[in-house]
C-alpha cells in the first residue's frame, strides 16, 4: 500500500523536527518546509495527503498557505497550528475551511487522532467526489422513472442530498414512490455498504414498536424472553427509514427526537445508553403541519426531520412519467418484449387520475399481463375503473347512476324540485346551490313547469332577494 505523505510547514526548526519524528513513527512519510512558500512549492511537486502548517510565519502565513492549497487540490487535508495568541486566526481558519488544528504545545495522542480525523475526512471527501461524479455522468438514478420536470428536480434533489449526513422527510401520497426515494438515497450515500432499515411505524402495533425500533432486555415487559436488539441498532453504520412517521405516538415521538440529538438509544427495560451511528431518513403522507395544529404531533420533531423535505408529486400531477412508468413496468414485470398496448387502451391509462399513484399503475399492469392474451394488452385487460371513464365519473359524482339508465331531462328537473325544497322555496339560495344565477333557475323552473305547491304563478314569482344581494344577470 502506499504511504501516506503528510507536508509539515513551520518556520520554527526545532518543531518540525519533533512533528517529523513523531509522524514518521507511526509509519507516515514526512516532508518538512520551513515557509509556506517553499511548502507549496513542494507540494506542487511532491504531493501530500495531509498538510500540517503553522499559523504565523514570514512571508505567507498559514491561511494564504490554506487558501492556495484548497485551490490546488480541494482532497488535501489542512491541519492548523495554533499557539497562544494566534486562536483568532485559527477561527479564521476555521472559517476559511480548515476543519482541523492542533493547539502548540500538543501531545503525541492529540497529533495522531487529529491526523487520523483529517484522513477519515480526506476518504469520505474522495468517496462524495467519487458518488457525485457517478451520479452526474449516470444522468438519472437507476430505477427511479423521472421524466417530468417535477420528478427531474426530485432526482436532482436526491443526488445533492445523498453524499451528505442530513435527515431527509419525504412527502407524498400513498404509492408515489416515498420508499424507492429513501432507497435511493441510502444507496448513493457513502452508508451504501450498511444497512437500510424500513420500519413502518403505521404497520407495527403500538405497544410493540417501542421495543421494535429500540429493543429490549429480556424480562422487560411479558413476551420479552430473550434480549432484542432494535431497528435503530441493526441501522448502525447505515440508514433507517421511519416510514408512516405521522401515525407515530407523541411518547414516541419524544423519544425519536432524543436520538436525532444525541444519536443514543436506550433498549426498553434497560437504561444503558448505546451510541448509535444512523442516519434518519422518514416519510408520511399526511399533513404533518396539521397534525402539529392538531396536537398530534411534535413540532420540535418536525423541524428535526424536516431539514430537507422531498415532496413527490402525485402520478396526476405528472403525466409524462404515465409512458415511460409503463414501458420501465413492462419491462420489470417480464413481458414479451413483443407486446404492445392498443392505443385505446394507452388512452385510458393516461388519462386515468391514478389516486394509487405508481403503485396502482404498477398493479394495473401485472394484472394486465395476466389476463392479456396475444400481442396487446387491451381495453378489456384494464381494470373496470380505468377502463371506464363513466365509472370514473362516479368516484366525483356525489349519486349512484341507476344500472337501467336514466333522462337528463328527468334529473335536472328531479333537481332544481329539491334544491327549491331544501331551502323553503327561497330562490336566490337555491340557485347559489346549484352554482346557477337566479335568473337561470327560474327559466329552467319555467321550462320544467315547477311552481311552489299550493301557489298560483309558476316561476317568476315575486320573492325578495336576500339583504344586499345583487342578483347577476346571466342567460339560461
Ligand atoms: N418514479 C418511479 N420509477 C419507478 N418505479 C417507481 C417510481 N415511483 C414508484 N415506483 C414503484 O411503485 C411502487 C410503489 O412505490 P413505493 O413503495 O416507494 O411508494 P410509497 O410512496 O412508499 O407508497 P406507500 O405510501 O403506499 O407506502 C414500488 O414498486 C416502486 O418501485
Ligand atoms: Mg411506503
Amino acid at each position: 500500500m502506499k504511504r501516506i505523505k503528510i507536508l509539515v510547514i513551520d518556520d520554527d526548526e526545532s518543531l518540525r523536527r519533533v512533528l517529523e519524528y513523531n509522524l514518521a513513527q507511526e509509519g507516515y512519510a514526512v516532508l518538512t518546509a520551513g515557509s509556506g512558500e517553499q511548502g507549496l512549492e513542494l507540494l506542487r511537486k511532491e504531493g501530500a495527503d495531509v498538510v500540517v502548517t503553522d499559523v504565523r510565519m514570514p512571508g505567507m502565513d498559514g491561511l494564504q498557505v490554506m487558501e492556495a492549497i484548497r485551490k490546488h487540490d480541494p482532497n488535501t487535508q489542512v491541519i492548523i497550528l495554533t499557539a497562544f495568541g494566534t486562536i483568532e486566526m485559527a477561527v479564521e481558519a476555521m472559517k476559511a475551511g480548515a476543519f482541523h488544528y492542533i493547539s502548540k504545545p500538543f501531545n503525541r495522542d492529540e497529533l495522531k487522532l487529529t491526523i487520523k480525523k483529517a484522513l477519515q475526512l480526506r476518504e469520505l471527501e474522495k468517496e462524495n467526489v467519487a458518488l457525485r461524479q457517478a451520479l452526474q455522468t449516470k444522468g438519472s438514478l437507476d430505477r427511479i422513472i423521472a421524466e417530468s420536470g417535477r420528478m427531474r428536480e426530485i432526482v436532482d434533489m436526491i443526488k445533492r442530498v445523498a453524499p451528505t449526513e442530513t435527515t431527509v422527510l419525504i412527502l407524498g401520497e400513498s404509492g408515489t414512490g416515498k420508499e424507492l426515494v429513501a432507497r435511493a438515497i441510502h444507496n448513493y450515500s457513502p452508508r451504501a455498504k450498511g444497512a437500510f432499515v424500513p420500519v413502518n411505524c403505521a404497520a407495527i402495533p403500538e405497544h410493540l414498536l417501542e421495543s421494535e425500533l429500540f429493543g429490549h432486555v429480556k424480562g422487560a415487559f411479558t413476551g420479552a424472553i430473550r434480549d432484542r436488539v432494535g431497528k435503530f441498532e441493526a441501522a448502525d453504520g447505515g440508514t433507517i427509514f421511519l416510514d408512516e412517521i405521522g401515525e407515530m405516538r407523541q411518547d414516541l415521538q419524544v423519544k425519536i427526537l432524543r436520538v436525532l440529538e444525541e444519536r443514543i438509544v436506550e433498549r426498553v427495560g434497560d437504561n444503558r445508553q448505546i451510541p448509535v451511528d444512523v442516519r434518519v431518513l422518514a416519510a408520511t403522507n399526511k399533513d404533518l403541519t396539521k397534525a402539529i395544529q392538531a396536537g398530534e404531533f411534535r413540532e420540535d420533531l418536525y423541524y428535526r426531520l424536516n431539514v430537507v423535505p422531498l415532496c413527490i408529486p402525485p402520478l396526476r400531477e405528472r403525466r409524462e412519467d404515465v409512458r415511460p412508468l409503463i414501458q420501465h413496468f413492462l419491462r420489470s414485470l417480464g413481458a414479451p418484449p413483443r407486446l404492445t398496448i392498443s392505443p385505446d387502451a394507452f388512452r385510458a391509462l393516461e388519462n386515468y387520475p391514478w389516486p394509487g399513484n405508481v403503485r396502482e399503475l404498477e398493479n394495473a399492469l401485472e394484472r394486465a399481463l395476466i389476463f392479456q392474451r396475444g400481442d396487446a394488452i387491451g381495453l378489456a385487460d384494464l381494470p373496470d375503473t380505468i377502463r371506464s371513464p363513466r365509472a370514473r365519473e362516479a368516484t366525483t359524482l356525489p349519486v349512484e347512476l341507476p344500472a337501467a339508465g336514466l333522462s337528463l331531462e328527468g334529473v335536472e328537473k328531479e333537481l332544481i324540485l329539491r334544491a327549491l325544497e331544501k331551502h323553503e322555496w327561497n330562490q336566490s339560495r337555491a340557485a347559489r346551490y346549484l352554482g346557477i344565477t337566479r335568473h337561470t333557475l327560474l327559466y329552467r323552473m319555467e321550462k320544467h313547469g315547477i311552481a311552489r305547491p299550493g301557489r298560483a304563478g309558476a316561476a317568476g314569482e315575486e320573492e325578495k332577494g336576500e339583504p344586499g344581494e345583487q342578483e347577476p344577470t346571466g342567460s339560461g
